[in-house]
C-alpha cells in the first residue's frame, strides 16, 4: 500500500506569525497514521522547519539548476539546507502564471531528487480541456512527461483538476475514482510493481466536510490541500480523516 500523505500548500500566504498554526497541526499529526507535510512560502521555510516536530516541511517550487544567475529563484539544495524534505513541482498555478511546461517540471523533479528532496508532482486538466473531452490524454500526457524514468522511489503525484482548485467545486468521488484508477494503471505500466507504491494525492477544494468521502475512493492515498491547510482548525480534521481512512 502506498504511504498516506496529508500535504498543505500555503501558496503566497503566511508569515512567521502563522507558525503557531504549525504547532497546532503538529499536535494532531504526531498521533496520526499518515505523513503530514506543510509547504509554507519560501521566506519562512527555515523558521517552519525549526518550529515543526511531527510534521514535514516542503517548498512550493524549485529551480532546475543547482545554482547560478537566476535572480529570485531558489535551488533544491537551498531548500534542503533550509530543513525541508519535500517540494511541490508543476503546480497548476506555476504552469499558468509562469508558463511551466512538462519538460521544465521534469527537470525540476530531477533536480529535487538529486538534492535529496521528495517531489510532489502536480498534474490536472483545465475546465476547457475537460469540456472538450480531452481530460485523459492531457493528464496522462502530463504524468508521462513530468516524471523521470528509472526507479520511482520517493515520487509523489498529486492529481488536481484545475477547475476544482480554490473554487469550492470538488470533483465527485466517481470522477476521482476514474482518474486515480487510470493514473495508477499508467504508473504500473511504466514502473512495474513499484508504480503501485507511488502515493497518489487528490487536490482541489478538499475541506473537512468532504475529506472522508474523498479518502474512501480507491487509489486516493491522501490530499494536497490549499485553502483548508492555512488554519489548524481546518487542516487537523483532514489529517484525522486520512489517518482513519
Ligand atoms: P485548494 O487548493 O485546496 O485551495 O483548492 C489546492 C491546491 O492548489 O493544491
Amino acid at each position: 500500500m502506498p504511504e498516506k500523505i496529508a500535504a498543505g500548500n500555503w501558496k503566497m500566504n503566511g508569515t512567521r506569525a502563522d507558525l503557531a498554526q504549525l504547532t497546532a497541526i503538529a499536535q494532531t499529526a504526531q498521533g496520526a497514521q499518515c505523513t503530514t507535510i506543510i509547504c509554507p512560502p519560501a521566506p519562512i521555510l527555515m523558521a517552519a522547519a525549526d518550529h515543526a516536530t511531527g510534521i514535514h516541511i516542503g517548498a512550493q517550487d524549485c529551480h532546475a539548476q543547482p545554482q547560478g544567475a537566476h535572480t529570485g529563484d531558489i535551488s533544491a539544495a537551498m531548500i534542503r539546507d533550509a530543513g525541508a524534505a519535500y517540494v511541490i513541482v508543476g503546480h497548476s498555478e506555476r504552469r499558468t502564471d509562469h508558463g511551466e511546461t512538462n519538460a521544465q517540471v521534469l527537470d525540476k523533479c530531477t533536480a529535487a531528487r538529486a538534492a535529496g528532496l521528495r517531489p510532489i508532482v502536480c498534474i490536472g486538466e483545465t475546465l476547457a480541456e475537460r469540456e472538450a473531452g480531452n481530460t485523459l490524454p492531457i493528464v496522462l500526457g502530463q504524468l508521462a512527461q513530468s516524471l523521470p524514468d528509472g526507479d520511482p522511489t520517493g515520487l509523489i503525484v498529486a492529481y488536481e483538476p484545475v477547475w476544482a482548485i480554490g473554487t469550492g467545486k470538488t470533483a465527485t468521488p466517481d470522477l476521482i475514482a476514474e482518474m486515480h484508477g487510470a493514473l495508477c494503471d499508467a504508473l504500473v505500466a511504466r514502473y512495474g510493481a513499484a508504480g503501485a507504491d507511488i502515493p497518489l494525492l487528490y487536490g482541489g477544494s478538499v475541506k473537512p466536510g468532504n475529506a472522508a468521502d474523498i479518502f474512501a475512493v480507491p487509489h486516493v492515498n491522501g490530499a494536497l490541500v490549499g485553502g483548508a491547510s492555512l488554519r489548524a482548525d481546518d487542516f487537523n480534521p483532514i489529517i484525522t480523516a486520512l489517518s482513519q481512512a
